[in-house]
């Protein structure tokens, strides 16, 4: 007998069990599979799929953002090559994904290379994309210290320009790209890691050539000069401060809302912040609740303020750990998968809070993950929930799971 026809037998016997069992209780009695599937549906799918060798772009997979869709998008970075129809790529972004982020095409260095030249082709074809298949698109990142041009910040002779003309470049760069997709990129991340590793103000060349312009007593400046530009090149857009390690250094948080309550408070547009979330499995989810509501206090100046999730992602290896290859013992995989798990239940919380709307995966499948390269070259990393092969691993098969108990 092949799989999918013992796979069926096996459908009928549970669906009349199920029948059998429902008419011999009384509807007092707790349900033994309560937590497990919340509906017939869900155990049909429950059984007649094989878990250990369902591939992400197959017909009778679930679909991920199908799944969470009454709390949140679920999205993931990608690049221009992955549109390809036809391909698998193509298939899987359709089918799991509801919001996308370019994980290069949008960076400084890629849309505006030189002063004159702009680069619009990778993100118009997401765009296009996205209008064609009812998707979200993410513009990251208009202003970074890092994978951006050097022209920004140098004259001809190699000096360093500026205040005036740094700034005046900075509004250019801004609104040409901003107006360009106005009404079709939904989300900015305006500025991303402008907040340094113990805290303050990174010493970006932002920073050190911009500084206080204004003579107000703070060097937020350059933040405050491209989130007004960006608001006036579509006020419609929503405008992301975005960073790492939110989730996980109280005083990164702290500085974080520090910086964003003054920004506020002087009127500056800003509409929520990215938590980036590269965490690893390790990750303790107290934490993240705990600095998460640092950040919500935000929502006492604006009450609409919220937080996305716009990279996620969990190394199998902690960030002091140096080696290159992981042993996935049944042990690991469960930790692993749990802590994936309690995420994407605080996440639910969060939506039910109306405080998140947009969970973005940095990737789809364990193969193009910046994480087998950094911080150690020539690693073998599993942070995502799709393998290399493009199937669906247990952890993702935990996250329907837990979908599917929440409904
Ligand atoms: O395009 C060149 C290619 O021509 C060259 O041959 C090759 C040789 O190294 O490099 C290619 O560029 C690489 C680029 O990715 C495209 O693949 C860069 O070296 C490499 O540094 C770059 O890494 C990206 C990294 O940002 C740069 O900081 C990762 O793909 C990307 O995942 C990562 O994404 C960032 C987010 O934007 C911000 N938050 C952190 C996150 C992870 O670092």
């Amino acid at each position: 007998m092949k799989m999918k026809q013992l796979l069926s037998v096996l459908l009928a016997f549970a669906i009349l069990f199920s029948a059998l069992t429902a008419c011999g209780s009384t509807s007092d009695e707790p349900d033994s599979t309560a937590g497990t599937t919340s509906s017939t549906e869900a155990t049909e799918e429950v059984v007649t799929v094989d878990r250990d060798n369902t591939y992400a772009y197959d017909e009778d997979a679930p679909s991920l953002y199908e799944a969470f869709s009454q709390w949140f998008k679920v999205g993931t970075a990608m690049n221009p090559s992955d549109l390809e129809e036809g391909t698998e790529e193509f298939e899987i972004l359709v089918k799991q994904y509801n919001v996308f982020t370019l994980e290069n095409g949008s960076k400084p260095d890629a849309m505006h290379p030189s002063e004159d030249v702009y680069n619009f082709d990778a993100l118009d074809q997401l765009v296009e994309f996205a209008n064609e298949y009812d998707k979200t698109v993410r513009g990251h990142t208009l202003i970074w210290h890092s994978q951006c041009p050097d022209w920004f910040f140098y004259d001809d002779e190699g000096n360093t320009v500026s205040a005036e003309v740094l700034i005046e470049r900075l509004i250019e760069h801004v609104t040409t790209i901003v107006s360009h997709y106005k009404g079709e990129v939904d989300v900015w991340d305006v500025c991303n890691e402008v907040l340094g590793d113990s805290g303050g103000l990174r010493d970006s060349m932002w920073y050190q050539i911009i500084g206080d312009y204004d003579g107000d007593g703070d060097s937020y400046d350059y933040i405050e000069i491209a989130f007004v530009a960006a608001h006036e090149a579509d006020p419609d857009a929503r405008l992301i401060i975005n960073d790492y390690s939110l989730e996980s250094s109280e005083s990164k948080a702290i500085s974080m809302y520090m910086m964003v309550k003054s920004m506020l408070e002087q009127g500056i547009p800003i509409d929520g912040i990215g938590l980036q979330m590269h965490v690893d499995y390790t990750i303790d989810v107290d934490t993240v609740r705990s600095n998460i509501d640092i950040l919500l206090k935000l929502r006492n100046i604006d009450p609409d303020f919220v937080i996305e999730v716009t990279e996620l992602d969990m190394s199998c290896f902690t960030w002091d750990d140096t080696s290159t290859e992981v042993e996935l013992t049944d042990e690991f995989v469960e930790q692993f998968d749990t802590k994936y798990t309690e995420l994407f239940e605080l996440f639910i919380e969060l939506a039910e809070e109306g405080v998140l709307d947009s969970v973005v995966m940095w990737g789809y499948n364990d193969g193009m993950s910046w994480l087998n390269s950094y911080p150690v070259s020539g690693r073998t990393n599993y942070p995502l929930l799709i393998d290399r092969d493009y199937k669906l691993k247990s952890t993702y098969w935990s996250l329907i799971d837990l979908a599917a108990s929440k409904s």
